[in-house]
């Protein structure tokens, strides 16, 4: 017994080791067969392995994509094998390549209700942006990382990070604010989980897409100098943190060139200025020209071959296009497949773990809803006082609101409020999500009276909130690509319902589902106002934290809410001439066509905040504005010049913990020409009841230097920074300078 005991473990070792040296074997053959599998080579490395095997045509088969599934008018012969995305990329198969599986994931995967799959539901990148935590950005970009791989994805087309310079676009919610340094870190630290998760992370609209009016045309007119220090830069600080594999270049022109040829934005710029190794793909259908694209720095075209397919082809064979340019477009793609891990990691669909994401998706939510007024406390909720409650308008009985266009995240078992028997979601539904914050405060309270009812006729409305303890009136604001609003007024009426609700109850909340800032002419007159965004797959859960006070609310504004229109540069976003029409909303121009449309951004670098100080305006909220059910002060500023650190206290001098969001800005020695501050750094600091805590935030350079466009070349000027710290951009309570030598 003993003896075969012994025997039996003998021939398992055997077999082990065999088993060792022939798959070690295996590995080396492979190996030594296709030296770009050896994981201890660097992606560049890798990919021009590759890059020798290719044959001219397996090269011209990487730049282009091969069209878009639910789209008949974007359909090719290998459609099909697009897995219900975006986009496809053949893949090299006898090298081990695999293709580019390409789905639009803004705040979550997209299409999920026509694969007959699941998404989760992030919180619109503006609300995410608003929790100012690089910490829930990666939380944000891992789950959705990780319900791509589970969908059959290895590419997202999320990242969306324009600056807000026109708070009416209609994409707004989709990008994380109007401030570069934080929009950046928000989409850098989104793209380095996603991608972690092993799919290509992309960030876009590349580069001034900063309106959808005309998106197809328009041509953005703005200094180098003031694209450098705005929205170029926001692009520079999100691909240093997280080295996207791809970048989307814009529909609009830039100077006269289209965003997709524009050898200033993609060549000079993105990969000479910034060395970015990764691969520039066109947005759908932004592509206008073959050998001008090529040579300006487009690697693929999407998603169809029109200009990258045979016309590329013939041009290489004709020498019109060197063979270098598509070796150096195909290089992009094979590093940008080696950098993420998508080689390594064959895609393998999965079950998309969904308590997670509604767990993570709550958190996020947790931190970006932005108290903006509380007066006389009337939140939290108190049960003990408030017996009753009138629930008002925003379909809030049954579900909250998601933003549109090909960011859209089906909600499960399909829109909230679409009447039974309609079919498939149009693009641009206004799509709610089965989230009823109702449901979810009556789960809070469960002793507390809570009555709906749907605003449409206001005076009933009134009537019930007159005769409730509390009113919480919902109000909305749908956003999507594609349009932009004519104005930033609340739509449907609701101003109107709120003033009613309002004057019969003073004890009135008004909580937005907004994808952009919205005029209050109401805000004298009611008692608190919650900004929850577009809200995500467990919006509802998060907002019933916060409204009774289990969750203290720490989000701040990542843009400004003006008073009205005509403090925004533009008071009208100018309309489209006749010879852009038909071009500027629902339909793609792949053709030559150039309109006169343009937008000027004469403001230039003062984007948001930057341009109400320099301009003594006064918005309704400031950037970087929240308050919180405790209160917390500021004291102690140092700053350590040739560390450049900011250190000072912050103290929470209330009964409840907290986090507080200490934000720190810089003004260019005197003798600049700018007149604002610049956000260079915050820290978000958890306190409990009366704790104090010393904090160090350190100092971002890059948003301290000036663009000499003239010499093409930043410069840090010498002198001295005033340095203010404090709860938000026009409160800013220590005062403090950094030297320069
Ligand atoms: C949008 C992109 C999107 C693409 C694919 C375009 O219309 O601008 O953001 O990724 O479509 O759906």
């Amino acid at each position: 017994m003993q003896i075969r005991k012994r025997d039996s473990r003998r021939l398992l070792i055997t077999l082990a080791a065999i088993a060792l040296f022939f798959g070690t074997r295996c590995l080396v053959a492979q190996e030594t067969e296709r030296p770009w599998m050896n994981t201890k080579l660097s992606p560049e490395e890798r990919a021009e392995l590759v890059l020798k095997q290719l044959t001219v045509d397996e090269k011209l088969s990487l730049v282009h994509g091969n069209g878009m599934a639910h789209e008949s008018h974007w359909t090719m012969p290998l459609t099909h094998l697009a897995n219900g995305g975006a986009g496809y990329v053949e893949g090299i198969d006898r090298l081990g390549i695999p293709p580019l599986v390409i789905s639009d994931a803004g705040y979550g995967v997209r299409s999920s209700g026509a694969n007959g799959r699941y998404s989760t539901a992030m919180p619109s990148n503006l609300g995410a942006a608003s929790s100012w935590d690089p910490e829930s950005a990666c939380a944000f970009g891992d789950v959705i990382g990780g319900e791509l791989r589970a969908q059959g994805f290895d590419m997202t087309l999320g990242g969306g990070l324009n600056l807000t310079r026109e708070p009416r676009n209609g994409r707004t919610f989709e990008y994380a604010g109007e401030d570069p340094l934080l929009a950046g870190t928000v989409v850098g630290n989104m793209m380095k989980c996603e991608q972690a998760q092993h799919v290509i992370g992309d960030i876009k609209h590349y580069a001034v897409n900063d309106q959808e009016t005309g998106r197809f045309v328009v041509n953005s007119i703005i200094s180098k100098r003031a694209m450098q220090e705005s929205d170029l830069l926001a692009f520079h600080i999100a691909l240093s943190i997280g080295s996207p594999g791809a970048v989307m270049c814009s529909y609009n022109r830039i100077n006269g060139d289209f965003g997709c040829e524009n050898s200033y934005t993609l060549k000079d710029v993105l990969r000479k200025e910034w060395g970015f190794k990764g691969f520039v793909i066109s947005d759908w259908g932004g592509t206008h020209s073959t050998e001008k694209a090529s040579a300006a720095g487009l690697d693929q075209e999407h998603p169809m071959a029109e200009h990258f397919g045979p016309k590329l082809k013939a041009a290489v064979e004709a020498g019109r296009v060197p063979l270098s340019e598509i070796d150096d477009h195909a290089r992009r793609v094979l590093y940008a497949e080696f950098l993420s891990g998508i080689v390594d990691n064959p895609l393998k669909m999965g079950v998309v773990d969904v308590e997670r994401g509604l767990e993570v998706a709550q958190h996020i939510e947790e931190k970006s809803i932005v108290l903006l007024k509380n007066n006389q406390a009337v939140l939290p909720i108190n049960p003990s006082r408030v017996h009753s409650i009138a629930i008002i308008g925003g379909h809030a009985d049954v579900g909250m609101l998601s933003g549109g266009g090909s960011a859209q995240v089906d909600p499960p078992a399909g829109n909230a409020i679409m009447p039974p028997g309609k079919g498939a979601t149009h693009w641009q539904d206004h799509v709610w999500f089965p989230t009823s914050p109702l449901k979810a405060l009556q789960t809070k309270l469960p002793n507390t009276k809570i009555n709906f009812d749907s605003g449409t006729d206001v005076q009933q409305a009134a009537n019930l909130a007159k005769n409730a303890d509390l009113a919480i009136v919902f109000a909305y604001q749908w956003l999507s690509e594609g349009m932009d609003l004519p104005n930033l007024s609340l739509s449907d009426n609701q101003d109107a319902l709120i003033e009613h609700v309002a004057a019969a109850n003073p004890r009135t909340i008004v909580v937005l589902e907004t994808g952009t800032a919205v005029t209050m002419p109401w805000i004298d007159k009611v008692a608190g106002v919650v900004e929850a965004w577009y809200a995500g797959s467990a919006g509802h859960k998060a907002l019933a934290n916060v409204l009774v006070g289990d969750v203290n609310p720490s989000g701040k504004l990542a843009m400004t809410f003006p008073k009205s229109e005509s403090d925004l540069p533009r008071p009208v976003i100018p309309p489209l001439p006749a010879d852009a029409e038909g071009q500027g909303n629902d339909s793609v121009n792949s053709g030559t066509h150039v309109s006169s449309y343009a937008a000027h951004y004469d403001e230039g670098p003062e984007v948001g905040y930057k341009w109400y100080e320099a301009q003594h305006k006064q918005p309704l909220f400031p950037f970087g504005f929240g308050m919180s059910y405790t209160f917390y002060t500021y004291s102690g500023l140092t700053v350590d010049s040739s560390a450049k650190v900011a250190r000072f206290t912050v103290k929470n001098g209330g009964k409840r913990a907290g986090t507080e969001i200490a934000e720190v800005y810089a003004t260019l020695p005197k003798g600049s020409d700018e007149s604002f501050k610049r956000l260079v750094g915050w820290k978000r600091v958890r306190l409990t009841a009366g704790e104090s805590q010393s904090v160090t935030v350190p100092i971002d350079p890059r948003v301290l230097q000036t663009f000499d466009g003239s010499k093409n070349a930043w410069n840090f000027a010498a002198g001295e920074y005033e340095v203010v710290v404090g709860s938000s951009s026009d409160n800013t309570r220590l005062k403090a300078s950094l030297r320069v030598q």
